[in-house]
């Protein structure tokens, strides 16, 4: 059996209930590209909301992270992962939380006590050294020279720069035989697998702490690191998870992967993520901005190294891949199968669109190495590659390095602002992580989008649905389904009667249904498949009803006034509203 089954066997055994995967594109959250943590999702009921499921949650979520993906080549690094998760919220807390983990890896995974060691939070001027996790420890026979007390660089998590946060415990295997007697943490043959955060902080973007009204465990641990573990390899690539995509490459090149290790994986683990992305909910397609840009990025290094094993890049050999990932997840992910026919196609289009310039883009760059000198190259060519052979500055540079060579990136950044509306610099920002604060403007600008979304469906007509939403604390963002560009008066009526709205003072309810009875009552959602079977139903007075996970405030009063400041198209079908509330 597989460590995700035996991982949701187990906690579903002990009173836990399997929420599914959200999407890894999240909503209303502008601050991060794609989801980077099984909590992620959980934010708004690690604060407090409650949760329909109840207290006691487990999952396996698909996370991307970007901050490595210049390290996918080597043997433990994906942009694709899958985080397996336990939750209490506010129910147990650190002793029951270990011995959960405990039992489940020394008696379901069979892991030999031995092998394990762990790390406790030291403590700092406020907060005690964490004796009940320690003691937790050693009272299942983890002895005293296996724990290692850390400060709050190890072993205090939270996500990106704010959030909820807390101490943590976290469990390390020994990947070896002969098992030191003493743990050392800096020992690189102890690998972390599992994470236990103990929730009990939140901190807010200027770093001051606060405590959150309930004790939370969130707890975390990586689908490739564990099953690489179990299955004694070193090389993640080597797990059962790659094998058969490995296996389909060699095929594919002819070629080993003793060799050519590098591409492979960085063609293995790209075009998973790349499955991932396109099978998304929101609708990706590769871009210059944002998760369309790293779609267009992931895709199209693949590409390149697919080249460089000689493959024959104008055949089949991405799809052939993308189809034994397919299969591998479908099961997991009904998103992959549903949309096979959405992530085959994407793959298509942008390798026809990039194999056009590709080659003459190649030639370019060697004549410009051969010119160079082991000089900089200039930002002019960096921009001449992107925007006439559409090459990645990531790739440029790239490209440059395998010969020694610097590109002149500041300089590029600099033209390509000059050149594009929208600064892909501004994006870059976002990969660095981090939640947006649920901060006050931005719970409001929530509430107004469902205004919006109710006021448009009147103004404009019943077709009107959601295509997506982005909130910063500066403004709204709405986009939705219409066929035509709105006139000065239906701009002006919907303004009007979100205004009306708010000065009525609606409150805004919410409460918990099954998922058909919310449909039933008339309940608006953008992606139906993505909510469990039961789910949180917002209302605003009786104008708006529609399934979300808040927040909100409470009446809408508190949203002061409303202001349309741009309407546009942005893509066949879909139009968007920015607005400000002021
Ligand atoms: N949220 C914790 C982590 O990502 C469990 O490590």
């Amino acid at each position: 059996m597989n460590v995700k089954d035996l991982f949701i066997d187990y906690f579903v055994s002990k009173g836990h209930k399997q929420i599914p995967s959200a999407p890894i594109v999240p909503e209303n959250d502008p601050s991060v590209l794609f989801n980077t943590a099984g909590m992620q999702p959980l934010v708004p009921y690690l604060m407090g909301e409650p949760h329909p499921y109840g207290k006691r949650l487990c999952d396996y979520q698909k996370c991307v992270r970007l901050t490595d993906l210049e390290e996918v080549g080597d043997t433990t690094h994906h942009t694709f992962f899958e985080m397996l998760g336990n939750w209490s919220l506010g129910d147990y807390f650190k002793k029951e939380s270990i011995e959960y983990s405990f039992e489940f890896l020394t008696k379901v995974l069979n892991i030999p006590l031995e092998k394990l060691a762990v790390t406790v939070y030291k403590g700092d001027d406020k907060i005690p050294r964490d004796e009940v996790s320690a003691n937790a420890w050693k009272s299942l026979g983890i002895k005293e020279e296996k724990i290692a007390y850390l400060g709050k660089e190890d072993n205090f998590w939270i996500p990106g720069d704010s959030g909820p946060c807390g101490g943590d415990t976290e469990i390390f295997y020994f990947r070896g035989d002969n098992v030191p007697e003493k743990f050392d943490p800096e020992d690189d043959r102890w690998v972390e697998i599992w994470n236990n955060v103990f929730m009990e902080f939140y901190q807010d973007e200027n770093g001051n702490v606060t405590e959150l009204p309930r004790k939370n465990v969130d707890t975390g641990m990586g689908v490739e690191r564990i099953t690489a573990v179990l299955e004694g390899v070193n090389d993640n690539y080597q797990s059962s998870i790659w094998q058969d995509v490995i296996n389909k490459i060699e095929a594919i090149a002819n070629l080993p992967y003793k060799g050519n290790e590098k591409s492979m994986r960085i063609i293995a683990d790209h075009l998973r993520t790349a499955v991932f992305i396109a099978a998304d909910p929101a609708g990706i397609k590769p871009s210059n901005t944002d998760q369309g840009y790293i779609l267009r990025r992931l895709i199209r290094r693949a590409i390149r190294h697919a080249k460089k094993l000689n493959i024959d890049i104008n055949s089949n050999w991405d799809t052939e891949i993308a189809l034994i990932i397919i299969a591998k997840y479908e099961n997991y992910y009904h998103e992959i199968k549903d949309n096979k026919e959405v992530i085959l196609e994407v793959l298509q289009k942008e390798k026809t669109k990039f194999n056009h310039t590709l080659e003459k883009g190649l030639k370019e760059f060697s004549k410009v190495i051969a010119r160079q000198n082991n000089e900089q190259i200039p930002a002019e060519i960096a921009f001449r590659l992107y925007d006439t052979y559409g090459f990645p500055i990531e790739m440029t540079v790239e490209l440059a390095q395998e010969h020694n060579i610097m590109v002149d990136v500041a300089g590029f950044k600099q033209k390509f602002k000059e050149h594009q509306e929208k600064s892909r610099t501004a994006a870059a920002g976002k990969f660095k992580g981090g939640l947006s604060g649920n901060s006050e403007i931005e719970t409001k600008y929530h509430t107004a989008t469902h205004l919006l979304n109710a006021a448009l469906k009147e103004v404009v007509g019943k077709d009107v649905h959601q295509k997506g939403s982005n909130i910063t604390p500066e403004r709204m963002r709405f986009d939705f389904s219409c066929d035509h560009k709105l006139t000065e008066e239906e701009k002006k009526a919907t303004e009007n009667l979100v205004n009306k709205w708010i000065e009525e003072g609606l409150d805004v309810t919410h409460e918990e249904m099954t998922k058909d009875n919310a449909l039933a009552s008339g309940a608006e959602c953008m992606f139906i498949d993505k909510y469990p079977d039961i789910v949180t139903v917002y209302s605003i007075g009786n104008v708006s009803k529609e399934l979300c996970g808040g927040p909100h405030v409470k009446n809408t009063k508190e949203l002061g006034h409303f202001r349309i400041k741009k309407e546009e198209a942005s893509s066949a079908g879909v139009r968007r509203i920015k607005a400000v509330l002021e």
